[in-house]
């Protein structure tokens, strides 16, 4: 199949596709900060959706309003087919199981071995998932997929910064999600040990066929990761795209970002 054609079959795949995730209209102020002013977001299903926004613009809030760790003010938003306003604590938790979360940082528990920081959303979603018989071979296959099964008994404080995010990444992967929302993956990491995140987020998209939404204000991860791209300024989706035709575009706010 030419380019051409190429492309225009993936335009028609998109577009009669339902998306996996959508973020309609959605606000939220802190008080005379209005950080979100109805912002808009389709994640496709197998996608790896980059957006991008300089510190402060407001995805680490867009990020929490998606998993109901802040309430928004105001829009929707769907996920797998369901409205989040609208399901009750249990519905939700069943959700969460299903949606992977990597914080900005790496967030795990110190004072827990890398095997209990991977067994702990095992714990936590044991009513949705069943009785779990087998952890080990689900820690094990985890730290498989990021390379570090020898590190399954060493402390958080053991380890360099990439081995904590792969091991944050592990986390994420054991429940097996549909979708992976990733909150500035490279950020405070070299650049050589960011290119190794890079790659194996592009191979768990691959081995786990997730789709994935990826905060980021590292050009070169967007570059190298994304599908389809959303500028968030102003507290909307300024401008979405390729990569290509974004850091093609005459728009000064737009091309800001590649500077
Ligand atoms: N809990 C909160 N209470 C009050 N203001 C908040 C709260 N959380 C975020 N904000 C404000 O919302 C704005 C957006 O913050 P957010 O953390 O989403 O930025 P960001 O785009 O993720 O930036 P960075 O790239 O530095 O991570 C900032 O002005 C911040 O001060
Ligand atoms: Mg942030």
């Amino acid at each position: 199949m030419g380019a051409t054609q190429d492309i225009l079959k993936k335009a028609e795949d998109v577009s009669t596709k339902r998306p996996i995730l959508e973020i309609k209209d959605l606000h939220k102020s802190f008080g005379n900060n209005h950080v979100l002013n109805g912002f808009n977001l389709q994640l496709f299903e197998g996608e790896n959706l980059v957006v991008m926004g300089k510190s402060g613009s407001g995805k680490s809030v867009m990020i929490k309003c998606l998993i109901g760790l802040m309430e928004a003010d105001f829009g929707s938003i769907e996920i797998m087919n369901k409205d989040i306003a609208t399901l009750n604590h249990n519905e939700l938790d069943e959700l969460r199981a299903e949606i992977g979360f990597l914080f900005q940082g790496s967030a795990l528990y110190d004072s827990m071995t890398v095997r209990e920081n991977l067994e702990f959303p095992l714990r936590r979603h044991r009513k949705t998932l069943g009785n779990i018989t087998d952890t080990t071979k689900l820690v094990m296959e985890a730290l498989e997929s990021v390379s570090l099964v020898h590190a399954m008994d060493l402390m958080p404080a053991e380890l360099s910064g990439g081995m904590k995010r792969r091991v944050a990444l592990a986390r994420t992967l054991i429940l097996k999600p549909k979708i992976i929302l990733y909150d500035e993956p490279t950020s405070g990491l070299d650049p050589i040990t960011a290119k190794e995140i890079i790659e194996l987020m592009r191979s768990i998209q691959k081995q786990y066929k997730t789709s994935s939404l990826i905060i980021t204000h590292d050009v070169d991860c967007a570059r190298v990761i994304s599908n389809r791209m959303i500028l968030l300024v102003d507290g909307i989706n300024y401008a979405e795209g390729v990569f290509k035709e974004l850091a093609a575009s005459k728009d000064e706010k737009v091309k800001a970002f590649f500077k």
